[in-house]
């Protein structure tokens, strides 16, 4: 009985451990790169698709919409300071309703944000912020 007491705390010692070392390789890896795109949510996507990616990709004909934001960047291009102001940028024009801009969305009504999109959004692109180490 004491063996095996003893064995069950010596493998949760060992998974302990294992499980820090993972953790820590983790985060070295993820805090100073980029590649944060690829793990935009589902739901999110569905609305940055929707409403904005036609003005602020690399193949937006919107010269000015895509160089003042490009979501492609975010996994190549813009630093991580950058990237930490350009989701605030994000999180600010969406909350004050400045984008999409009101003139596409009375010419496309149906691009036009929910406010549970709106939140949706502001939520997100906030929390990346957060996680890259901005307020
Ligand atoms: C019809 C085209 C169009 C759509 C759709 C659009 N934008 Fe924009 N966006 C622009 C243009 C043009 C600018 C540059 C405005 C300027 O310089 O005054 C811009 C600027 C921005 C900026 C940068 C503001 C700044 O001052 O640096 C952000 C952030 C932004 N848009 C977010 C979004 C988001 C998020 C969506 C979707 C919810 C969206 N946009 C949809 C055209 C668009």
């Amino acid at each position: 009985m004491k063996s095996i007491v003893f064995s069950v705390v010596f493998l949760g010692v060992i998974a302990l451990f294992g499980f820090t070392k993972i953790d820590s390789s983790v985060q070295v890896k993820s805090a100073p790169t980029v590649a944060i795109t690829s793990e935009i949510p589902e739901n999110i996507q569905t609305i940055i698709d929707k409403s904005c990616v036609m003005c602020h990709n690399t193949e937006s004909q919107n010269v000015k919409g895509k160089t003042k934001l490009n979501f492609d960047k975010f996994k190549d291009g813009y630093s991580v300071p950058k990237q930490i102001s350009k989701y605030m940028d994000i999180a600010d024009e969406v909350k004050e309703t400045k984008m999409p801009p009101s003139k596409f969305i009375e010419k496309h009504p149906e691009k036009k944000l929910s406010e549970e999109e709106r939140n949706a959004l502001v939520a997100w692109a906030e929390n990346m912020a957060k996680q890259l180490g901005g307020e």
